[in-house]
């Protein structure tokens, strides 16, 4: 199976559907990342936070695919923010995971009461002029913290990693990341299996395409061009949640989407803090 792939406003490609590799850890990890990148995941999206870096590293070994094949994300954490703490986070995710390079560096959350994501910002594209980045981003930016990064640096985020979902469907924060020109990728596209993918307008689409209830899911976002981390720890459900591009979405697949009750997401990047 072959991951299409979205040009980044850095240049790299990346591609549309990665594997996300929260919470698991350790061997375990390595394995659901190898069986991943067996059914063809290239990206693995890993942070400080989920203390799997090492077992992404292992997985990037032992794939014995070259490191050029393979696109890995990660992030840094909230306590770690500021000028010369971000550049030592980095070169210590760089060493749990075993790598020269990340391919996407993204500041997990904003915290806007701390008020480091700038300066943290502009040390990242001291890392990126470097080479230890090859493209710099964002996660859970509201559009007036990627105006601030933009002012001091210059530098449009590549991505904006944001909690998007059937229940979250955020379509005006959705269009005013990408209409400056940064990718949104969604986290938690599933919401974690808690109830949305028994939706009977979801589910009636996906006995109509003979696909699964997350294949529609997910397929909505892609149609509105954010790409997606799901995670699972199976090889089956990993396997068919990356095969996304043997069907389409018709508007009124698309309609049933505007029928599942919208809530407000609990982790609301202006105020939520996490270290
Ligand atoms: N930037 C951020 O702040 C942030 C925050 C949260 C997450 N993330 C990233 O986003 C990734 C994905 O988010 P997430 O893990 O929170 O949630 P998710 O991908 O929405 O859901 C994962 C859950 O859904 C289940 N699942 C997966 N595929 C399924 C399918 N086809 N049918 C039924 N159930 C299925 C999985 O169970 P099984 O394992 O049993 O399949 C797992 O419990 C994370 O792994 C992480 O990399 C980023």
């Amino acid at each position: 199976m072959s991951i299409p792939t979205v040009k980044l406003n850095s240049g790299p490609d990346m591609p549309v559907v990665g594997y996300g590799t929260w919470p698991l850890q350790g061997r375990p990890a390595t394995d659901a990342m190898l069986a991943a990148i067996a059914s063809g995941y290239r990206l693995l999206d890993t942070a400080a936070a989920y203390g799997n870096e090492d077992a992404v590293g292992a997985a990037v070994r032992e794939s014995g695919l070259p490191r050029a094949e393979l696109f890995v994300t990660t992030k840094l954490r909230g306590s770690d923010q500021g000028r010369g703490s971000t550049r030592a986070a980095l070169e210590a995710s760089l060493e749990r995971l075993g790598l020269d390079y990340v391919d996407l560096y993204l500041i997990h959350w904003p915290l806007p009461r701390v008020a480091r994501y700038v300066e943290s910002y502009a040390e990242m594209a001291d890392l990126h002029r470097e080479g230890l980045i090859r493209s710099l981003g964002v996660s859970n930016f509201l559009p007036e913290h990627i105006d601030a990064v933009v002012a001091e640096t210059g530098i449009v985020p590549a991505v904006d990693q944001l909690q998007v979902s059937p229940s979250h469907a955020r379509p005006d924060l959705v269009a005013a990341v990408q209409a400056k020109g940064t990718v949104v990728q969604a986290w938690s596209p599933l919401e974690r299996n808690t109830g949305v993918l028994e939706h009977s307008g979801i589910a009636a689409v996906a006995e109509r395409l003979g696909v699964t209830p997350a294949q529609v899911v997910l397929r909505w976002l892609l149609q509105r061009d954010l790409t997606v981390v799901p995670h699972s720890g199976s090889p089956e459900r990993q396997r068919t949640n990356a095969d996304l591009f043997g069907f389409e979405l018709t508007p009124a697949d698309l309609a049933a989407f505007d029928e599942v009750p919208q809530s407000p997401v609990k982790q609301d990047p202006a105020t939520w803090e996490e270290f």
